[in-house]
Formats: C-alpha cells, structure tokens, sequence
C-alpha cells in the first residue's frame, strides 16, 4: 500500500514498512528495531547487502503515510517547520556573533558529526571574512574523534559541565544536542542544563524515535530519564524556548546501528537547516521551498552513490576477504573525506568488537584538517596516529597482499601526491581501490586511471549557486562516502559473520544504553525472559556460574566495567541460553566455531529448544 506522497522524489523511496503497523516490535523504539527489509541480512551475498543497505537508507526521505500510525518523517510539515523555526533562531547567533555561539554536541558518530559540521559551518562563515561561531563538544573529549570511547556517553553530569565550560561569558546560545536514539545521558545532562538557563540558552534535541519512545530508565546516579528530560523539553515548543526536531527514518538495516541512518540522517537535517540559515542572512527568506531543494539534493546523492553499487558490492567483498585473512582495511581520505573515512572505521570497534588495528582512517594533514580542539593527539599513542604520514612511516612497511587499501579523494585534490602514494601501496599490495568523486567535465587523470585496478567514480553535476550554496557539493561527497563506507564495513562484518538476521550480536558492551541493547538482543533470539536473561548475560561478564549477592547488587556502571576485559559476552550468553548449557561450554563452542553466527545458527537448531519470539515472528 503506497501513501499519498506530496513531493516529487528524485529517488524511488520505499512505500512504508512494517515496522510503521501499530504493534510491531511495541516494546522497543524505532530505531532499536529490526527492520523488516534486512531481516535475512546475514544470509546476503555482496550485492544483496547492498541493495538491501541502499534501500534501507531511502527510508530517510520516505513520506508519513497517513493510513499508517503517524510518525513524522523528515518531508512532514511539521518537521520542515521547525527546520525553518530553529533556522531563524541560528540567524540571531550569526547577527551577533561576539557574544553568541551555537554548539553542537553528541556521543560516537553523533560527537564526530557534530565537529563535522561546526567546521564546515565556521569554514562557510570564514570564507565570508565573519566570525566563525560554531563549536562542537564530542563525549570523552577529542580523543573520541579518532578511537572508541563509549563510556562517557553516560555521564549526564559532565555533559552539562562541558557545555557550561564552553559556553562561558556568551549571552545567547543556541544548542544542539544529538541522540539519534534519544538515548545518551550525556545529552540529557546538558538539555537539563540548558532548561535550567533559559535566558542564555535554547535547546535543540535531534534525533529519530518520538518523545513517547525516548529512553526510560532512570539515568544512574541522576534524577531523570532521557524520556522525563525529552518530555520536559517537548512543553517549551509552543513558546519557542525549546525545540525537538525527531523525524522517524526508519530502523536501522543493522538493529540500533544509529552511526548509519541515524548519522546520516542527522547530516541531511543539520546541515539542510544550518545552510538555509546562512543563506537567509543573505536575505533570503526562510521557505519550505529552500529546505525542500537542499533536501532533494541529498536524494540525488543517494542516486549518483548507489548507481555504484556493483564496485561498492566489490569493495565490501574485497574487505571481507581481507578481514576473513587476518588484514585489515586501510581508509586513506583527502579533506574531510578523510574524516569521514575515521568515523566509520572507529564505529567498527565498538559495534563488531574489532580490533582497532582492523579498519583503520587516515587523514591528509593529520590533526590540522581535522581541526579539533586539543590539537595533535599522536603522543598519545599508535592508535592516535592518523596523518597520511604516519600511514606510510608506521603501518605501510608491513602492509602485504592480504591488506586492502582504499583512497578516497576529490579529482581538486593534489593528484600528483595521490599517484606517489598508490605507486608505493602497489609495491606491498595490489588491492587498492579507489573512491574518486569529481564534478561533470572533469576526469580522472590516465597516468592514474591505469594504475589503480578498481574505482568507483561518482561524478556530481555543476551546482551554480551562490556562495552558502556551494557548500552542497562538499556535503554531498561527503554523506556518499559516508554511505559508501557503511556499506562496505557493515556488509564486510555481516559476512565476516558477526551478524545473526540483522542483529549485531558480538558488540563491546561499554555503556549502559549497549548493556541494555544485549539484554534485548537475547530476549529476542532466546525467547527467555528479561530476568533470565540478564542473569546470564552477567554470568557471561564475569565467568560464573553462580552469581554472588555482591555481582548482583552491581550498578550497571558496574556490570560495563566488567565486561569492557571481557571479548565474546554476548554470543556467550546467546550460545549458553539456547542450548542451556554453562556459559565455559559455551565459550569453546564458540571458539570452535566457524563464526558467531554459525555457532548461533547451529544452536537455534538444538531439538527441542523453545522457541524465541524472533522465531515466530519473522519464520
Ligand atoms: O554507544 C555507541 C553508540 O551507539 C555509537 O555507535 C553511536 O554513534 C553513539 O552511541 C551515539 O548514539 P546516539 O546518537 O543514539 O546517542
């Protein structure tokens, strides 16, 4: 059943899902669900992942269908009215930037994002001789940016600290806090913090399930809830003195995976407000119309990425391939391509409990282009190394065959010092692929065509713009790569194994929000209870049986502190409660298995296993 639509899309977005029916999967918010569309994702080969991954990220501009339960999605009006409310707002901080700031902050990707877009904003207001006036604040500081600390995302309190610090001596900020999943306590700490100041500040919330969805337990050691802080938040909208801007997209095509749809999401929607804002301060009013033809410049996107999808398919093979062979996938970005490129491979750390040594970025400048406030963080140790330089100085002496390397440049890039660098990589190994954007008319040099084996080229027609305009282009590059390297490291993984249905099920638990998602990823597959299985994911966490009174008077903050020396916790606990055996019996079949997945597929077979709420839903 296909919705009224009531704007023309330069993609064939998918009719609605059914994860939009009143009742499916009730108990979880939408972007902690599993989408329907990938339920067999660990059954995909390359090409299938990607078209499955392709269309799961359509979802984003997917219209509300009024027949269905109403969610509001990124093209209903209500959210392009506030797109346009909160744009007007920003242009009060542009008009007097001395005392004035606009801060973005959030956790993983949503942290990174938000230090993407404060340089690119100040970088569009520095190009026009004007105060930059955008900062970011990423949970755990700057070394968050380039490795995995997910921890921090559950202190409420040093949100609200660091906003504070950042903020000092301004009068009027405007503030912008990210949880895709309307989740993180760090967030609902400086939300809390910002309601409490109203005169200084106005609070934005952005992310992708409704109010009534966000996160309900109370955070550890605080007062509220990130739902009470939400809901709170939500009474301030009809006075103008808060705002939340939460479109549903749909559920993550790897179950609340938010790096993916969510971050890409929070991109279109951030940056579409922040460029309509600019351009308005050129006087230009702000329209529905002006969101709209940012809007569908990222549809277009979506169409120029995946026109690709067979060398994306490829280059997702390739990895998975490396992976599989004990090598790694090295990301070597130009500008912030380059960026993007560490966001992704950091991700895989936390959501497939990869080794960071596994997928790594690097990025041309190092520290400078990044342009993070704590500057060179490469004292802080190999992991901390992310220049070109440092690539070719430390990782590529023992770069071999088994190695994938990837460059992801713009044909205005130095393509002299990109063709040095493929001639040394093709000494230690020949896969080397190559994502090349350029604009219509340009072409990839031959000299380098001939010497790189595989490229995946998107070419972005001419956008005659005016200056804020022009910005689209490099946002565009960017969410393409973005999806692209989703794509390649999530579909790699998935046939790395490390994927049952769509289900990441060997992630790092490091944070109340990833504990939380364990107990339920088990409920679902086992079929057992919330009790039962919490009971056994801590026997898993700490290698007991038998669980004493003090493990269970444990705070969750507790519980993650265990489990961050622990590797397999979960697939441990999915094996032990399938087949209701001891969580070491367990752990050696999992060790003597093939994957994760095929010791949880072998598993879900035992005769005579009840069977899960998973099993009669989706089989
Ligand atoms: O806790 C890890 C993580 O899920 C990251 O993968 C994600 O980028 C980050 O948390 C932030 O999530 P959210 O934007 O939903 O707060």
């Amino acid at each position: 059943m296909r919705g009224t639509r009531k704007y023309q899309h330069v993609i064939e977005t998918p009719d609605p899902g059914k994860w939009e029916l009143a009742g499916y999967e009730e108990s979880l918010p939408i972007s902690e669900k599993s989408n329907p569309m990938t339920r067999e994702l660990d059954k995909a080969d390359p090409s299938q992942l990607v078209q499955l991954l392709r269309d799961c990220d359509a979802e984003i501009f997917q219209e509300e269908d009024e027949n269905l339960i109403h969610y509001h999605r990124l093209y209903s009006e209500s959210v392009l009215k506030t797109m346009g409310d909160v744009a007007k707002r920003v242009q009060e901080v542009l008009k007097n930037p001395d005392d004035s700031l606009v801060v973005l902050s959030g956790c993983g990707t949503s942290g990174r994002l938000a230090l993407l877009l404060a340089n690119s904003f100040n970088g569009l207001l520095k190009g026009l001789h004007k105060t930059p006036c955008y900062c970011y604040i990423m949970s755990g500081g700057d070394r968050s940016i380039v490795t995995s600390q997910e921890s921090s995302e559950d202190n409420p309190q040093l949100g609200a600290q660091e906003l504070e610090k950042v903020c000092e001596g301004k009068k009027n900020v405007l503030f912008i806090g990210i949880s895709c999943g309307l989740s993180a306590p760090f967030i609902a700490g400086q939300l809390d913090f910002c309601m409490r100041h109203l005169d200084v500040y106005l609070p934005v919330l952005v992310g992708f399930n409704p109010v009534s969805m966000a996160r309900n337990e109370r955070i550890e050691g605080w007062h509220s809830s990130f739902r009470q802080v939400a809901e709170r938040l939500q009474t301030l909208h009809d006075s103008q003195k808060g705002f939340i801007l939460n479109p549903a997209v749909g559920p993550e095509g790897v179950s609340g995976s938010s790096r993916m749809k969510g971050g890409s999401a929070t991109k279109i929607l951030l940056e579409t407000l922040l460029l309509v804002a600019h351009k308005a301060e050129s006087n230009v009013p702000v329209t529905e119309k002006c969101l709209l033809e940012i809007l569908r410049t990222y549809e277009r996107a979506h169409k120029v990425t995946y026109s690709q999808s067979k060398k994306i398919a490829a280059l997702m093979k390739q990895t998975a391939t490396s992976l599989q062979k004990k090598g790694h996938l090295y990301i070597l970005g130009w500008g912030t391509l380059g960026l993007v490129g560490i966001m992704d491979a950091v991700e895989c750390v936390p959501t497939y409990q990869a080794d960071w040594r596994d997928v790594r970025g690097f990025i041309t400048g190092g520290y400078h282009s990044i342009e993070n406030k704590e500057g060179d963080l490469s004292s802080l140790g190999p992991e901390f190394s992310i220049s070109h330089e440092d690539f070719v100085k430390n990782v590529l002496p023992s770069v071999s065959e088994t190695d994938t390397v990837l460059l992801i440049f713009t044909l205005d890039d130095d393509l002299n010092q990109i063709e040095k660098l493929v001639a040394l990589v093709k000494e230690k190994t020949s896969n080397i692929q190559v994502i090349c954007h350029a604009t219509a008319g340009q072409y990839l040099p031959n000299s380098l065509k001939k010497t790189i084996p595989s490229i995946i080229g998107l070419t972005w027609p001419i956008l005659f713009l005016e200056y804020e305009g022009a910005f689209i282009q490099k946002f565009q590059r960017e969410l393409s790569t973005k999806w692209i390297l989703d794509t390649v490291t999530s579909g790699a993984y998935t046939l790395r194994g490390k994927i049952f249905r769509n289900f990441m099920v060997d992630f790092k638990i490091n944070n109340s929000k990833l504990f939380h998602r364990a107990t339920s990823v088990l409920q679902r597959l086992t079929g057992q209870s919330q009790q039962r299985c919490t009971e056994v994911l801590l026997q898993s966490i700490y290698g007991e049986q038998t669980l004493s009174e003090q493990i269970r008077n444990t705070t969750i903050a507790g519980h993650v502190e265990a489990a961050a020396s622990q590797d397999k916790v979960l697939p441990v606990a999915i094996v032990s409660l399938l087949r209701s055996c001891t969580i070491q019996d367990s752990r050696s079949r999992i060790n003597s298995s093939l994957s994760i997945r095929s010791a949880i597929e072998s598993s879900m077979n035992v005769p005579g296993r009840k069977r899960g709420a998973e099993d009669s839903e989706s089989r």
